[in-house]
Formats: C-alpha cells, structure tokens, sequence
C-alpha cells in the first residue's frame, strides 16, 4: 500500500531539504448543466486522468523549485498532459489546496490545486487532451468523476472510489469535493464502499 503521508503548509513543504522533490497537480472543475439518463443532476464535471501506470490521478507533475513558482512549474506539466487548452487559463497560487510529504523514501512533497472553470474552457480541455504531447504515453485519457450514486448504491461515485489511485490523489480528490462544496458533505460521509477485491 502507499506509503503513509503527513501534511504540511506550504511554506514548510518549501523549507524542506534539498533532497525533497515537489510534485503539483491539479482538479480542473466546471458546472455542467447535464442529467445522466435525463434524470439525475450532473451538476459539475471534474477531471481526473488515467496514467500509465494503470492509476487514476490529476493532471501535473514534477516541478522544479529552483526554476521558477510551483505554479509555472505545474502550468508546464497541465500544457504537457492536457495540450493547448491548458494555456487558456492559469491555475494560480490562489487555487492552493493543500500539501502532503511522503513519510519514507522516495522523498516527494504533493501540492494539491484546485481550479473552478468555464464550462467551455473544460470543454476545450477534453477536446484538446488527446493532440497533447504525453497523450498515449504519461496520460491514457482523461476521465470524469461520477458524482452521484445509483440506485444499486455502488454504481456512480462508490465504484469509481474503489479503483486504484496514485499517491494521495483519493483523499485530495474526497476533500475538494467537500470542501469546494462540489457534493454535499453528508453525502461523501454516507458513501459505503464496495468490498475490496
Ligand atoms: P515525468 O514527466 O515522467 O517525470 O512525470 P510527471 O512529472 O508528470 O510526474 P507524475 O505526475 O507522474 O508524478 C509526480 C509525483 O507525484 C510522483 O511521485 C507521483 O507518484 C505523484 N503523483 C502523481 N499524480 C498524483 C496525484 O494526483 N496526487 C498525488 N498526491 N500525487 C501524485
Ligand atoms: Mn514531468
Ligand atoms: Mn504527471
Ligand atoms: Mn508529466
Ligand atoms: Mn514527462
Ligand atoms: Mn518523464
């Protein structure tokens, strides 16, 4: 399983050694106005992708804080991973979630980002992501988070919770969720997860 993880604040996680190496991601977000079978409310479309190695994650990466902010670092990975769309808005300081360190080797600090869009800059997201440069390689495609539970109480967002993510991407996907008030929170706390395989 992961390695366990404790969170920082950003200017701790920016106080660590140089043995450290920064990662950034982002959860690109927009409303979506949709009813899946023209009856349950779709209410926001949220993106996550399929990696190459089989995880779901978000789109970013390694940045270099010796080269510029967290930020140019992590709109370098989105250009990378999502193509030319990325370069229609700038996920900035203010989009900030959270840090997490892992506890054992390899040494990697994770921020988290979070970025309320246009509904039809999100659009222009998925409909550039596969002319993106790591498109088939890093990135296998770009997925949707279903927010809602069908009425077999593990179709919609329990069985997409019990597939395999990379590093923490889980809780930070859970908590922006919450927090951005994307779902509501009595929702999240009432998901029964599907037993493991
Ligand atoms: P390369 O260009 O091949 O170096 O990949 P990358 O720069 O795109 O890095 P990648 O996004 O694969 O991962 C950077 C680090 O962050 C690795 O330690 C991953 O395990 C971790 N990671 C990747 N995606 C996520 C995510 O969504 N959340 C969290 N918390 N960590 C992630
Ligand atoms: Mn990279
Ligand atoms: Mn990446
Ligand atoms: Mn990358
Ligand atoms: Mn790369
Ligand atoms: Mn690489």
């Amino acid at each position: 399983m992961a390695a366990p993880v404790s969170r920082l604040t950003l200017s701790e996680s920016l106080a660590l050694g140089p043995e450290w190496r920064h990662a950034c991601h982002a959860m690109l977000y927009a409303p979506e106005p949709g009813k899946l079978f023209g009856r349950i409310p779709l209410r926001y479309a949220v993106l996550m992708q399929m990696r190459f190695d089989g995880r779901l994650g978000f789109p970013g990466g390694f940045v270099d804080v010796h080269k510029g902010s967290l930020e140019d670092g992590l709109n370098r990975e989105l250009a990378e991973e999502l193509g030319d769309a990325a370069s229609g808005f700038r996920v900035e300081r203010s989009d900030y979630r959270s840090s997490h360190a892992a506890a054992s080797a390899p040494r990697v600090v994770a921020h988290f980002y979070a970025k309320l869009l246009a509904r039809e800059q999100l659009l222009a997201v998925e409909r550039a992501a596969p002319h993106a440069r790591d498109h088939g390689l890093e990135v296998l495609g770009l997925v949707r988070v279903p927010l809602y539970t069908l009425r077999d109480g593990v179709g919609g967002l329990p069985a997409f919770l019990d597939n395999v993510f990379i590093g923490t991407a889980r809780d930070q996907l859970l908590e922006a969720l919450q927090d951005l008030k994307i779902v509501d929170s009595n929702y999240i706390s009432g998901i029964k997860l599907p037993a493991r395989r």
